[in-house]
């Protein structure tokens, strides 16, 4: 142990706009013990460099002292220090060794600004840092209003109690002070057991994982190293630490620490204000998320186990019967030949029939989606896939050149590197010979963190096979660990501090350039991503869908996610509703949770408010395993009839999820939202973890617990109205207990919305050609008020989804009300598509207008719409307005 020094203060101001004096509470430390292990201190010696147009600067960090060779490793003896305002609203802090390269993620992962890249000069930067010399610390404010949103420095008066900087090989560990009044979200993926808010005293370790995510509070199959920061009053801002190797972060109470394995401290600071603003200035770096085809925001069904091709068509019919909405039909492992990527079983799937079967299902406005995994088997002779793989020389290779053999479904198999660019032609390739066969419309990457069902650094096949589906591993493998495979710092892996390598490919595997399996184990999933993204694209012409298990930050610009191998308890449920909204601050918007559980039956009851809850996250997939009996909605009768109403009203909604979409690709905004994203200076809302907004209007407050008839909901101020039966709540902000009966889900709109929606459909594309209604909410007890929504229109599955003429239509309609009278308008951007598709707007319903109407005008002419007054709402129908049109609808007040 050793007494520290009295801190230097030094303030830097990048531009002299920038100086930004931090109060005594803030940097400065003094009397601060470190615990022995914790490696030397460094100190900032000089500023070697300033960036051009006042952008930034660069410093040289000295360790001094240095623990020498403490356990953790040696301290890395000259570090780099680089800041850069790369936007008014983007702060990239840096620190790497300064005398050689380390492990960052590839520009072919998430492409950025690289730090010599020449940048437009940022007119009004947001975001300020300054630091101390020594210890050297750095702090991040908000210009604005002097706030400190990261302060790496211990406080003077032992508030928080971190180490300064520790930066070794295998080894770096960085803290921040947090005021009481922070309050944090993100750092995934994980299945969470208390809820959405991240709470102290946790520790969330951040390693691509395949194990169930029934199992809460553990590494799981994605890795999210990005959270938001909502500050009292509502301010929020976005820290990303854009990081692949292995990671601990703790939140402990005051401080946040990150202990990190390998690669370079690179922070990236989003501003907000508002936590929409956040996940625009984050995703504009990482990645905005994909365009989703409109299909995809139907109905998914799927399950292990469907044997044959009979069964799927049947269970196709069954929907139909049911009257349960059906968009498209899923196959997982099941058809494939011995569990191979691009084969199937001619007895159980022949090809004509199952062709014939797809084809129907087109026909029919229905779509369909394979499973493949990442492990291509190599015992077969006759698996060409492989074969070319081979000659391509495109494997995860053992350090002595050869193919790294694992074993997963199809028995031996090797792994894909999708980080060489030889692999994604091949990739593309086997996707085009087999679409070639079968034109399936998207394709489901699993295992992909990467699975192995062996550990060992070096494993061998003695040529046996093994009946299907084995998941004990058979292969002879030897384990020659080295510090890659055994670091220092063991991360808190299957929450049993298990070997890096444990059920996945050995840390000393490597990539094309020698990259590790150790740096880039975490990006196994999303470069599978780029790779099958880009595969689809070419091949199919058309907007791709793809749906990957293991994710990394920026992973949404390329594929859709599901929370994973769940179970059907109604924790799981519960669960289900934090990991999709965490899903979303990650920028993975398109997400959903297997619908009635992978694991277990379950029962008719818990079926039925899943899928109350289930249909309305974007990606709505209802999905179980082999070993389970038959468990599609129509065999429970509560659960189809919560089918029918729940998706009902989801396939009404579509044009609104649709619009969600448009926003969540251009602006990186989640569809699903925590309740604090539209309500940020509620500060109850921060603590919502059950309940969720579709976009910024709707909410949905489902059941989370057996055999209960009612719930308990939060209401933000205002007035609500159900979305089913059109009743109101009038809200001070406060929790209220609605009726619940098995058959009901509480959907409610909330004033200030105008809502688009059709009518309901047994496929979203018979629903897309019925006509409109826009579902206005409007304040009760409000003489002047307004409302406003909008949407977006384009074919559904154009490669490109932006506003074109002739090829897509936005729409943005408002409400005025006063106590006289009241106007509906619409503001049309290139109404040419809509008008050549014939969309109409037929029916207006105002929620919220408060006395009998007298007359209504259409475009300023009295008009033969029918007009009805109940309670409190006006319906208009009749209307026949073409939506590429602009058009006011007009009422006055008796
Ligand atoms: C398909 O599988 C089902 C369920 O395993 C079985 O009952 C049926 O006989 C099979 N049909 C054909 C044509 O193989
Ligand atoms: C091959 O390995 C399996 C699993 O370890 C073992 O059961 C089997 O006996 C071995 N076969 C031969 C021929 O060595
Ligand atoms: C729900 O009701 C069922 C049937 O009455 C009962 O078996 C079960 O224990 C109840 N569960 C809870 C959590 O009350
Ligand atoms: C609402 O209920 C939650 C959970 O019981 C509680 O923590 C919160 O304080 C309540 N909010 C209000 C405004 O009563
Ligand atoms: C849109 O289509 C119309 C009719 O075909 C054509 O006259 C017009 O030039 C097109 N506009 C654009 C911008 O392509
Ligand atoms: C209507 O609104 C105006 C302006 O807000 C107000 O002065 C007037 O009293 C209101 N009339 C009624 C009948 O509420």
């Amino acid at each position: 142990m050793m007494q520290v020094q009295i801190t230097t203060m030094a303030v830097l101001a990048i531009v002299t706009l920038l100086l930004v004096a931090l109060s005594g509470g803030g940097v400065g430390a003094s009397g601060f013990r470190r615990t022995a292990t914790a490696g030397g201190r460094y100190k900032l010696q000089s500023v070697v460099k300033e960036y051009a147009n006042k952008q930034g600067f660069e410093a040289k960090l000295a360790v001094s002292p240095s623990s020498g060779n403490d356990p953790l490793g040696r301290d890395i003896g000259s570090l780099s220090f680089i800041a850069r305002i790369e936007k008014s609203t983007r702060l990239r802090l840096y620190i790497s060794d300064a005398a050689k390269q380390r492990w960052e993620v590839p520009q072919s992962i998430i492409p950025r600004p690289t730090l010599s890249s020449d940048l437009e000069p940022a007119t009004e930067p947001v975001l300020a840092v300054t630091y101390t010399t020594q210890p050297f610390g750095f702090a991040v404010t908000r210009i604005a209003t002097g706030e400190v949103l990261f302060n790496s420095t211990p406080p003077a008066d032992g508030s928080a109690k971190f180490n300064p900087l520790v930066f070794k090989d295998q080894y770096i560990e960085i803290s921040t002070q947090l005021p009481s009044t922070a309050t944090l979200f993100g750092l995934g993926e994980s299945t969470r057991s208390d809820g959405l808010k991240l709470k102290q005293g946790r520790t969330y370790t951040l390693w691509t994982t395949d194990i169930a995510a029934l199992f809460p509070d553990i590494d799981l199959y994605g890795d999210w190293p990005f959270y938001i920061d909502v500050r009292e009053g509502g301010t929020a801002h976005g820290v990303l630490l854009l990081n692949s190797n292995g990671m601990e972060i703790t939140y402990s109470e005051n401080s946040l620490t990150y202990r990190i394995i390998g690669g370079v401290l690179d922070f990236y600071f989003f501003p907000g204000p508002s936590s929409l603003d956040v996940m625009d200035q984050y995703t504009q770096l990482v990645g905005r998320p994909a365009a989703q085809p409109y299909w995809s925001l139907g109905f998914h069904q799927c399950r292990w186990g469907y044997r044959n091709v009979t069964v799927v068509k049947n269970v196709v019919e069954n929907f139909r019967k049911a009257n349960i909405p059906l968009d498209t039909m899923w196959n997982d492992i099941d058809y494939s030949d011995r569990f191979l990527d691009f084969t199937h079983d001619e007895e159980r799937f022949p090809m004509k029939e199952w062709r014939g079967f797809v084809d129907g299902l087109h026909a029919n406005g229905q779509h369909y989606v394979i499973l493949i995994d990442p492990g291509i088997g190599s015992a077969y002779d006759d698996y060409q896939t492989y074969k070319r793989g081979l000659e391509q020389d495109i494997y995860l290779k053992t350090d002595d050149g050869k193919p790294y053999l694992g074993q997963v479904w199809p028995g031996p198999v090797v792994y894909p590197d999708f980080l060489n660019p030889n692999a994604t032609p091949w990739w593309t390739n086997e996707v085009q010979l087999f679409h070639d066969q079968l034109p399936f419309d998207g394709l489901w990457i699993d295992m992909n963190e990467v699975s192995n069902f062996c550990t060992g650094t070096h494993c061998t096949w003695n040529g046996t096979i093994f009946p299907d589906g084995i998941t004990s591993c058979y292969l002879q493998c030897t384990d020659s660990y080295t510090n890659l495979d055994e670091p220092p710092f063991k991360l808190n892996h299957f929450g049993t501090h298990e070997k890096l390598g444990h059920l996945t490919a050995a840390m000393t595997v490597t990539h094309w350039d020698g990259t590790t399996e150790y740096d880039a184990h975490n990006l196994y999933g999303m470069s599978e991503a780029v790779a099958t993204k880009k595969a689809l694209t070419e091949v199919r012409q058309k907007r791709p869908f793809l749906l990957s298990r293991s994710t990394f930050v920026g992973a949404g610009a390329h594929t859709a996610h599901w929370t994973g191998d769940n179970k059907a308890t109604y924790d799981d449920l519960a669960y289900s509703i934090v990991t999709v909204m965490n899903s979303g601050m990650a920028g993975i918007p398109m997400v959903g949770a297997d619908i009635c559980g992978f694991y277990d039956m379950g029962t008719d009851e818990l079926c039925s408010r899943w899928i109350q809850t289930g249909a309305f996250h974007p990606f709505s997939r209802a999905h179980t395993i082999r070993d389970n009996g038959n468990k599609e909605l129509y065999l429970f009768p509560k659960t189809t009839v919560s089918a029918r109403k729940a998706l009902g009203l989801k396939y009404q909604l579509l044009p609104y999820y649709y619009t969600l979409n448009y926003y969540a690709h251009k602006k990186g905004y989640p569809m699903i939202r925590p309740l604090f994203f539209a309500f940020p200076s509620d500060p109850e809302t921060f603590d919502v973890s059950y309940q969720f907004l579709i976009g910024d209007h709707i909410l949905v407050s489902p059941v989370i617990t057996a055999n209960a008839t009612t719930v308990n909901a939060y209401f933000p101020k205002g007035t609500w109205y159900n979305m089913f039966d059109h009743s109101q709540i009038i809200s001070k902000g406060e929790n209220l207990t609605l009726q619940a009966p098995w058959d009901v889900i509480n959907v409610h709109v909330n004033e200030g919305a105008i809502i688009p929606m059709q009518e309901g459909a047994l496929t979203s594309t018979a629903a897309r050609k019925t006509p409109f209604t826009l579902l206005v909410a409007l304040p009760r007890n409000s003489p002047l008020s307004s409302a406003s929504g909008e949407v977006f229109l384009d074919n559904g599955e154009d490669i490109d989804m932006v506003l074109k003429a002739n090829q897509s239509t936005y729409v943005r309609f408002k409400t005025a009300v006063d106590n006289k009278s009241g106007t509906l308008s619409s503001h049309v951007e290139h109404g040419e598509y809509a008008l050549q598709e014939r969309w109409i707007v037929d029916k207006v319903i105002v929620l919220g207008a408060e006395s009998a109407v007298s007359v209504v005008d259409v475009n300023g002419k009295p008009s033969q719409v029918k007009v009805m007054h109940k309670e409190h709402n006006l319906e208009v129908s009749g209307l026949g307005l073409a939506i590429g049109k602009e058009f006011e609808i007009s009422w006055t007040f008796a």
